[in-house]
């Protein structure tokens, strides 16, 4: 958990949770298959990760596939797990290089044997690892990773181990995902829309949130610096008001 003064200081975020998208519209403005876009997006991730990692930001979160994004055409759907598949066959050993640590979030049973193994292999070979902590979530919903916590509640209170009178926010808090890395303090989404579509719902409760018209493959990192630059212009308040902040961030002076 994050201390007070840590989340107030908006100099640097120490996580950032990216929703990538675009991809399918940066391909179609060049009359190119959506599977071009995707595979540009891989690129962007590559100097994105990079970027994130140089300047020692702790977590990255990336949204590389919603539980919705089944939806899509059945082609779709498995071009995007085979680029998902073959990105990590040739980036685990570089991120592992670069001390990266690899988590992913989301309903992995629904992958192929051959997706899964390569996704624990990830996890694996890069858990020693103490510098950039990239979360990737993939068939990833927010009201899952609720629902998931509502079920290991129950199974506690049925096994006696805990009391109907103490599940509080806490309790839920410690059976979501990433409960064990900082919440996100900056949200990015690219590709204009400006909706969350079932991403971390409970850990973006008091995220700053910052939304783009960039498409995922044209986004840089100039296009980083921008949205850290305006989150650094934030005041973060947390129900308090402006002036109880300003006294607080005065005080630590
Ligand atoms: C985001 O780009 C990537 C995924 C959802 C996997 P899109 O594929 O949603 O791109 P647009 O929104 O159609 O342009
Ligand atoms: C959100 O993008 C999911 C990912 C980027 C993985 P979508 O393109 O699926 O979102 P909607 O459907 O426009 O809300
Ligand atoms: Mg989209």
């Amino acid at each position: 958990m994050q201390t007070e003064v840590e989340l107030l200081n908006t100099s640097k975020p120490r996580h950032i949770a990216i929703i990538m998208d675009g991809n399918g519209r940066w391909a179609q403005k060049r009359l190119l298959p959506r599977a071009m876009g995707h595979r540009a997006g891989v690129k962007t991730v590559r100097k994105i990760v990079e970027f994130c990692a140089s300047e020692e930001i702790e977590v990255l979160t990336l949204f590389a596939f919603s539980s919705e994004n089944w939806r899509r055409p059945k082609e779709e759907v498995s071009l995007l797990m085979n680029l998902f598949f073959s990105t990590l066959q040739t980036e685990i050993d570089r991120l592992d290089r670069n001390n990266i640590r690899i988590h992913f979030i989301g309903d992995r049973s629904a992958f192929s044997e051959k997706l899964q193994n390569k996704i624990n292999q990830g996890e694996n070979q890069t858990r020693n690892n103490d510098g950039l902590n990239l979360v990737i979530a993939v068939n990833y919903g927010g009201r899952w990773d609720i629902k998931e916590a509502t079920k290991s509640i129950a199974e506690s209170v049925m096994l006696g181990q805990l009391q109907i009178s103490d599940i509080n926010e806490e309790a839920i808090r410690k059976r979501l995902s990433i409960a064990d890395l900082p919440e996100p303090d900056l949200f990015i989404r690219t590709g204009g829309e400006k909706r969350i579509s079932n991403f971390l719902l409970w850990h973006l409760a008091y995220t700053e949130l910052y939304f783009t018209p960039e498409l995922w493959p044209d986004f840089d990192k100039e296009s980083m610096k921008k949205a850290i630059e305006d989150f650094s212009t934030r005041q973060r308040r947390f129900g308090h008001t402006g002036e109880q902040i300003n006294n607080k961030l005065q005080n630590l002076k």
